[in-house]
């Protein structure tokens, strides 16, 4: 059976976010992969001892694919932001200009993304590019897969669950974490993701 290996990602050191806190993190991360092949491992399991049997606890562990697999991708567009190392906000991009023609301007765009992260709950704050209607949206996702949107391309991945941040900010703190999250953030890479579109 096919199973997801966890990826690596070389993190430097951050300012605002503690390498505890990024460490602690990064088990978490490693127990959705692992729970993304366990539960396709019982689906598997149950379906060869006695499908019929088995019908509901089968479709009660079908129905948690959504979390564990999204908790596993997610954290796979957020790591890997802090890669490389913190680089300048891309102002003047073709992705400034793409997301200013939504959000006025840059500043009008960092505005609102920091908005949505304040949501409450625990979650996700998210920037996509919807290629068909040719328009980024930035959306809130609670846990890792209510409300998310489906054929978008995800550019910016902002962890907003209390694990994120907990280490070292309390949760009336969170826009703390947002700023440092931003200020360590390699814009290079999300350019890349839009670029790469
Ligand atoms: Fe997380």
């Amino acid at each position: 059976m096919h199973t997801y290996e966890a990826q690596t990602f070389t993190i430097p050191a951050l300012d605002g976010i503690s390498q505890k806190q990024v460490d602690v993190h990064l088990g978490l991360y490693e127990g959705y992969v692992k729970h993304i092949n366990l539960l396709r491992e019982q689906i598997h399991d149950l379906e060869s001892e006695d499908a019929e049997k088995y019908a509901f606890a089968i479709e009660s562990i079908r129905r948690r694919m959504g979390f564990e697999f999204n908790g596993m991708r997610m954290h796979e567009f957020y790591f890997p932001q802090w890669e490389g190392g913190a680089s300048p906000e891309p102002r003047g991009s073709t992705l400034d200009q793409a997301l200013s023609e939504k959000y006025g301007s840059w500043d009008g765009f960092i505005s609102h993304l920091k908005k949505v992260a304040m949501s409450r709950g625990s979650g996700w704050a998210t920037l996509a590019w919807d290629a068909k209607g040719k328009t980024p949206h930035i959306w809130w996702t609670t846990d890792h897969e209510l409300g998310t949107l489906a054929d978008v391309r995800v550019l910016l991945a902002l962890d907003m669950w209390e694990h994120s941040y907990m280490v070292d900010y309390v949760p009336a703190e969170k826009a703390k974490y947002v700023e440092a999250f931003l200020k360590n953030l390699n814009w290079k890479t999300v350019e890349n993701r839009f670029a790469q579109l």
